[in-house]
């Protein structure tokens, strides 16, 4: 699914937090948004799914205006992971995942929908504690079942708003790979993100935001020094590695 951002603007009660967002995202890409605390990547990853109303501009879903489409449509499109700690119900792991495919379910689970949820525990390891209260995991247990209730809706678009934060770095990596086995897939995957190395590690385009605009949008490649020290306004330094560029902050220069 193509998205286009045309001039998005909104605010909160008269408060403007985006300012004139405009980009085109296609099909199967691998999007990261970056930016520090307060920038807009949430309230921008809510304009996209239409939880919160743009004030002005449009958002585009392949051409077609996201005002057009119902609720149960856009969920079979567009599926989203929030970045505040769910609340998670108490209910096995299983039925937590199945209620993924209620946008296509009438009014009780076909075979195929208990098949879908039961493939993507498998693939995302969670089969062992299917059966286990989603409310006794811990924490990062409980966003991989929240990834996986997202993959049961089978969307084109998948939004995650932080979803490596509460992750080992052995789940951040494979979330991550995860994510970009499905960007080859077709699937769009958008995600907000604070680390900026595995970003631009896994990530194919990144949009980088600072105070509610657009600060540099484009490849990996404009994770550069400059632009980092600018977006976050700390100053950091670079190491090459096997033609890889991570950015640190420069430790001679903090307090
Ligand atoms: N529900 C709300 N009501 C009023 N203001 C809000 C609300 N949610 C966010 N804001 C404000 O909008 C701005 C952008 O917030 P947002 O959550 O989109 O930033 P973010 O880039 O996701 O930050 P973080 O990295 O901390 O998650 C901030 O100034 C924030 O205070
Ligand atoms: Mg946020």
């Amino acid at each position: 699914m193509k998205i286009e951002l045309r001039n998005i603007e909104f605010a909160y009660d008269k408060n403007p937090v985006l300012r004139n967002i405009t980009g085109v995202i296609d099909p199967g890409e691998f999007v990261a948004l970056v930016g520090p605390n307060g920038s807009g990547k949430s309230t921008l990853i809510k304009c996209i799914n239409g939880i919160l109303r743009i004030q002005k501009g449009e958002v585009l879903l392949d051409g077609k205006n996201l005002k057009s489409y119902g609720t149960n449509r856009l969920s079979q499109k567009m599926a989203y992971v929030p970045q505040t700690e769910q609340k998670a119900v108490p209910m096995n792991v299983f039925d937590a995942v199945l209620i993924g495919r209620k946008p296509y379910i009438r009014w009780k689970p076909t075979k195929q929908d208990l098949e879908i949820t039961a493939g993507i525990l498998e693939k995302l390891n969670l089969a062992p504690v299917a059966m286990k209260d989603v409310t006794k995991l811990s924490g990062g247990q409980q966003q991989r079942v929240f990834i996986a209730r997202a993959l049961a809706q089978q969307p084109e678009v998948l939004l995650l708003d932080e979803p490596t934060a509460n992750l080992d770095l052995k789940h951040q990596v494979d979330v991550l790979k995860l994510l970009g086995s499905l960007t080859r897939q077709g699937i769009t995957v958008i995600m907000a993100m604070h680390d900026i190395n595995l970003a631009a590690m896994y990530s194919k385009k990144v949009m980088m935001m600072k105070e509610g605009r657009l600060f540099a949008s484009g490849g990996n490649e404009i994770f550069t020094a400059d632009n980092v020290e600018k977006l976050y306004d700390v100053n950091v330094e670079t190491i090459h590695k096997n033609g890889t560029v991570y950015i640190v902050p420069d430790r001679t220069q903090s307090i």
